[in-house]
């Protein structure tokens, strides 16, 4: 086995050699150069979730986010086109919308009273008279490229990160579209609003934690002793060598846990039986056809990453912010369908707030565990193993690694688009 020691910090982090199959160097997570570098070849360089197109459903409709650590503004035009936008004023770099959320006619600057529209084109400005330089010049900067999915919008800063197809690949089309068919009428609607949890931990940890199946019977511990009949029982719970569950590599850095295997009977996922929501099966079916309705009864939403900053929690959907080498931001929102009853929809937004939040069962004790391996490394050392299950993982015909829901195929398959972007990639 390596050495758990890696000795003095360098002064500038050679990136390419952080990583080996199945170890990463603490100074991953804990390094400025480091994260600073991550800045630019994953969140401009690279796609980035910024936000879901049902977020804003009306002309003016807005949220605020961020690509790595630049504020954007995902606004809905009069046209319905969605635009996202800089949040930076074109004259003297002033945020223009200090709101999570809201709806705006315009966007007015607070310093000078620069005034921009609903698609970055500026409309206006006191004392025109000493403008020097190009009207055209003065709109809002945007991302390289924009792109959507079944409502999912992500933006590319640089421009020169090829499509949003290939970066998503048809393991994350299929992830996208998955949690998107879920509704009877094939679209989420995002309208509960978002609740961000701000952590003094690296923002890769929230992505290797939100995919490990492994600590489940043991972070989680309390949440078994209160809801001993949850659909994890069945699909982590039962003893290495019972349960189906198994975890997945799609590769480009997407990553999922398939606990729908482990479950042991249909709609375990929503916790209740098939006749309290048959108007809901009924309308899938309409929609899917009977072979996918049954399909999706039993799988419920996916588990999975999209990378980088995207996670798919099943009844929950996930933002992860970078702040600093140590901060991550995690949001959450429930992940409530449009064309279902509103009871279906409450009941998602009470399992959301069970799981999720700082008084939920599950990010409390996540966010408690990644602190403390924020501390654990320190500033100089310590290498982090992440070889459970290669003596037993998988590689199916379409390049997928699959193996045990315990097993760090998911830590494995993050790590290692990880490296290619920190190293050969552009
Ligand atoms: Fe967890």
């Amino acid at each position: 086995m390596a050495s758990k020691t890696n000795g003095l910090a360098a002064n500038a982090l050679a990136t390419g050699t952080l990583v080996t199959d199945t170890t990463v160097d603490g100074r991953a997570y804990t390094d400025d150069g480091v994260f600073a570098e991550e800045l630019v070849r994953i969140f401009t360089n690279g796609w980035v979730f910024v936000g879901h197109s049902s977020e804003i459903p009306e002309p003016g409709d807005y949220v605020t986010r961020t690509l790595g650590r630049d504020p954007v503004i995902m606004i809905r035009d009069r046209d319905n086109t969605v635009n996202v936008l800089a949040n930076r004023c074109a004259h003297r770099g002033v945020t223009l919308l200090q709101q999570e959320v809201g709806n705006a006619v315009s966007l007015p600057c607070i310093f000078h009273g620069w005034t921009y529209g609903l698609d970055g084109a500026l409309k206006g400005m006191p004392q025109p008279g000493g403008l020097s330089i190009a009207r055209d010049d003065c709109s809002l900067d945007r991302p390289g490229q924009t792109a959507e999915h079944r409502g999912f919008v992500f933006a590319n800063q640089s421009g020169t990160a090829g499509s949003l197809e290939d970066h998503l690949g048809p393991g994350g089309i299929e992830l996208l579209d998955w949690a998107s068919d879920l509704s009877p009428v094939g679209s989420l609607d995002l309208n509960a609003g978002w609740l961000g949890q701000e952590v003094s931990s690296n923002w890769k940890m929230w992505a290797e934690s939100d995919l490990d199946g492994y600590h489940l019977g043991s972070l989680h511990r309390s949440l078994w002793q209160v809801v001993p009949d949850s659909q994890y029982q069945a699909a982590v719970m039962a003893g290495e060598n019972i349960v189906k569950a198994t975890t997945r590599d799609r590769g480009r850095g997407h990553v999922e846990l398939e606990f729908w295997r482990g479950y042991d009977r249909q709609l375990a996922w929503l916790g209740v039986p098939r006749e309290r929501v048959s108007d809901y099966c009924e309308a899938l079916i309409e929609r899917v056809g009977a072979e996918r309705a049954e399909e999706l009864l039993w799988q419920g939403p996916p588990h999975a990453l999209i990378f980088p900053n995207l996670f798919l929690g099943e009844m929950n959907l996930a933002i992860i912010e970078p702040v600093a080498a140590g901060r991550t931001i995690h949001h959450h929102t429930p992940l409530l369908l449009a064309g279902v009853a509103p009871s279906f929809n409450q009941r998602v937004l009470r399992q959301s707030e069970a799981a999720m939040g700082p008084a939920g069962f599950l990010l409390p004790d996540d966010a408690a565990a990644a602190e403390r391996m924020q501390v654990a490394f320190g500033h100089s050392g310590g290498v982090m193993d992440l070889s459970r299950g290669t003596n037993r993982e998988v590689v199916e015909a379409n390049g997928d690694r699959v193996g045990h829901v315990s097993d760090e195929i998911p830590g494995r398959g993050f790590w290692r688009h990880w490296h290619h972007l920190m190293t050969d990639h552009r």
